[in-house]
């Protein structure tokens, strides 16, 4: 199969998605830009376009899909009920990066959910997401259009390199903004549950919803045997080929410890306006001080790893505060949990 890729603007019209919109009609799946991370999209209702989904991810098939949609009246066909607390955070965060996890309809197959009797849903913000959703006129299922296990992608570019000849066409929207997929919270316990940080923060969520849990998983590895409240948690996740290690620590045990263990195909993650001292290549990934500009490079990054084909990666830790846990939390899995504490060392 050819993949294409077609470039659109937020002040384009209803013809330039046209292609897309029939090719999601009859049950194809397309790239789909997302203001937080690019998506790969398939018609909520058909069990073949989800089929599609999970082929050409090579995703597992218990790992349930987010369903997109352009407006939150939309939401009633996909729940079967919604409860004060979603209406109260659609209209603080939506469109925007946060997925509600909410008891499903009829409607919504059981392969979406994979086979949970909950459902995802998110009203996205970019403008070509809504338009695209508005004018099929579906509700929309996409994760992350990367490979599974991959980081996500941010770029047209790297869904082109993830999925190039297994989908037909990938929307080119522009970079992501906010660079890491959405928050996810569960309202189906009594009490609200964060299931994976995203930019809007645990704060944000508690001001309007008053307390909210944090899900183990967020920064904590399986337990053998453990239950997961959410299915995606439990895989291989954002790993760049090189083995990455995350060090805690001042930047000084940074620059020491790196230039200790050292060899050809070492590289570093570090914070801007760092990288003095180190005696490998190395990326800056934002501000140290501004959680947004990490994760909005993040993925990127940690893709730059590939294409460079470096072998070993160390990462300068963010600071591990209730609303920097998105990048933790990605970080933590691209490293599959290896950590050094430096601190301890000393
Ligand atoms: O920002 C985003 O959320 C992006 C864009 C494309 O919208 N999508 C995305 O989808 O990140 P995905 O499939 O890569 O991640 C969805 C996460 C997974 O961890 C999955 O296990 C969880 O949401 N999830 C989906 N449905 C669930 C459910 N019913 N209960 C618990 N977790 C669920
Ligand atoms: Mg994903």
């Amino acid at each position: 199969m050819n993949t294409e890729i077609v470039k659109i603007s937020a002040d384009d019209s209803a013809e330039k998605y046209e292609y897309a919109v029939e090719l999601l009609k009859n049950n194809q799946v397309v790239g789909m830009p997302t203001e937080t991370v690019y998506g790969l999209a398939g018609n909520a209702y058909s069990e073949l376009a989800v089929k599609r989904i999970f082929e050409a991810k090579g995703r597992p098939q218990d790992n349930p899909l987010i369903v997109h949609i352009s407006e939150f009246s939309e939401i009633y066909d996909l729940v079967s009920e919604v409860p004060d607390i979603a209406k109260k955070l659609s209209e603080k965060f939506w469109p925007g990066p946060l997925t509600m996890i909410l008891p499903k309809s009829e409607k919504v197959p059981m392969c979406v959910t994979a086979g949970l009797d909950s459902v995802a849903v998110r009203c996205p913000s970019h403008p070509v997401a809504r338009n695209l959703i508005k004018n099929c006129g579906l509700p929309i299922a996409a994760p992350s259009a990367n490979i599974s296990g991959k980081p996500s992608p941010t770029k047209a570019e790297h869904v082109f390199s993830d999925l190039n000849g297994k989908i037909p066409l990938v929307i080119d929207g522009g970079e992501s903004e906010e660079g890491v997929e959405s928050t996810v919270i569960s309202l189906c316990g009594e009490i609200p549950k964060l299931l994976r940080p995203g930019n809007v923060t645990l704060t944000e969520l508690e001001m309007v919803c008053g307390k909210v849990l944090v899900d183990d998983a967020v920064l904590n590895p399986l337990k053998e045997g453990e239950k997961v409240s959410s299915p995606g948690m439990k895989y291989k996740h954002y790993s760049p080929n090189a083995e990455a290690t995350i060090l805690k620590g001042d930047y000084k045990s940074f620059c020491d410890y790196v230039n200790e263990n050292k060899s050809d195909e070492t590289y570093a993650m570090v914070f801007d306006g760092e990288g003095e001292n180190l005696e490998v290549k190395y990326f800056t990934y934002g501000n140290k001080n501004d959680y947004r500009s990490l994760s909005n490079r993040l993925f990127d990054c940690l893709r730059e790893l590939d294409t460079i084909g470096a072998k070993k990666c160390f990462v300068r830790c963010p600071e591990e505060n209730t609303d920097d846990l998105a990048v933790l939390n990605r970080l933590l899995r691209a490293a599959a949990f290896r950590v050094i504490d430096l601190g301890d060392k000393k």
